[in-house]
């Protein structure tokens, strides 16, 4: 049945009916709207079967904009569907549940990124694109945990402002040689997965491969095979010759994983790492969204137009 505990409020109108109703409903009025769903590949399986295009952020982010449509579903989190709106402003952009945001893009400001900027002048600002439109609006260049160190690589100078996962900044400082100061950022999700958790399913699946997005710690990533962007991680499964992977990402990767690879296996570290604000987006948020053509999310056109300057120059790289 569609799951209406986490907005009762705002959905109240919305009868509960079964989840193939709900996405009938939904690919309806898609059409009408002359919508397009763009999924997160965390997002909930039955998200995913809604959509239009499924990817991680740079994916998502080049998709938006060439995305031929008058209004863009997002079904991700608040940065997610910020940078749609910053390269496709023209279009009606939707967060099915607006409180869907990133704790991690929620630990530095416009301020941070000026008050470090005056403190090292000759250094270039790469924001990871998992921070606020003011952040990017701030920033030289966007990146995503798919092109970071790429970026990090051929921006001009020899000292980059890392804005603001100090994982992914410490991943790329491993593989760049250039001078990267760090912002004290983390994704908690990411955080809380521990070597032991790994090692303890290892023991299961003797063989098995370790994928780990980059958000994880270093010694998270230390005894990884492959250290990939989400998308990434789909690439990876299907060249590896092993035909078992733990996956240290969030757990919603497993499903798109399983789909694109069905013939191998794929476990979660011991404790299940789960992002809440991925989790909020439901088919009846969708639904009620694509009704209403609420939530919007929306840039003020000063902050976009930096903003998009420091996108446009990671997509041009
Ligand atoms: P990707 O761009 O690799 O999909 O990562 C997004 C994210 O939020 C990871 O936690
Ligand atoms: Fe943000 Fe982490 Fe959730 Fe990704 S998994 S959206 S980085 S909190």
């Amino acid at each position: 049945m569609a799951d209406l505990k986490t907005s009762v409020g705002e959905i109240s109108e919305v009868e509960e009916v079964p989840d193939e109703t709900v996405a009938e409903q939904i690919l309806k009025l898609k059409r009408e709207r002359n919508a397009l769903i763009f999924v997160h590949n965390y997002q909930r399986p039955e998200i995913h079967r809604i959509a239009d295009f499924v990817g991680d952020s740079l994916d998502l982010s080049r998709k938006a904009a060439e995305a031929d449509a008058d209004v863009i579903v997002f079904c991700g989190v608040h940065f997610m569907a910020e940078t749609a709106f910053i390269l496709s402003p023209e279009k009606i952009v939707l967060l099915p549940d607006m409180r869907a945001g990133c704790p991690m893009a929620n630990m530095v400001s416009q301020d941070d990124v000026r008050m470090l900027r005056k403190k090292h002048p000759d250094a270039v600002v790469v924001s990871y694109v998992n921070t606020t439109a003011a952040v990017k609006a701030e920033s030289d260049y966007c990146c995503t945990s798919a092109n970071a160190g790429d970026v990090v690589r051929a921006v001009e100078g020899e000292e980059v402002l890392f804005f603001p996962d100090r994982n992914l900044a410490s991943y790329v400082a491993r593989n760049v040689e250039k001078k990267i100061i760090p912002w004290q950022g983390f994704c908690p999700t990411h955080e809380q997965i521990t070597r032991e958790q790994i090692v303890e399913v290892m023991q299961l699946h003797a063989g098995a491969e370790v994928i780990a997005h980059p958000e994880c710690t270093e010694e998270v990533l230390n005894i990884a095979h492959h250290i990939k962007s989400t998308s990434g991680m789909v690439d990876a499964a299907m060249k590896s010759n092993a035909t078992e992977f733990i996956v240290a990402t969030e757990s919603g990767m497993i499903y798109p994983l399983e789909c694109a690879v069905p013939e191998k296996r794929f476990y979660p570290p011991s404790r299940e790492p789960i992002c809440s604000d991925m989790k909020l987006i439901t088919l009846s948020k969708v639904l009620y969204a694509l009704q209403t053509l609420e939530p919007r999310v929306v840039v003020p056109e000063d902050i976009r137009i930096k903003a998009f300057g420091a996108v446009e120059r990671m997509l041009e790289l």
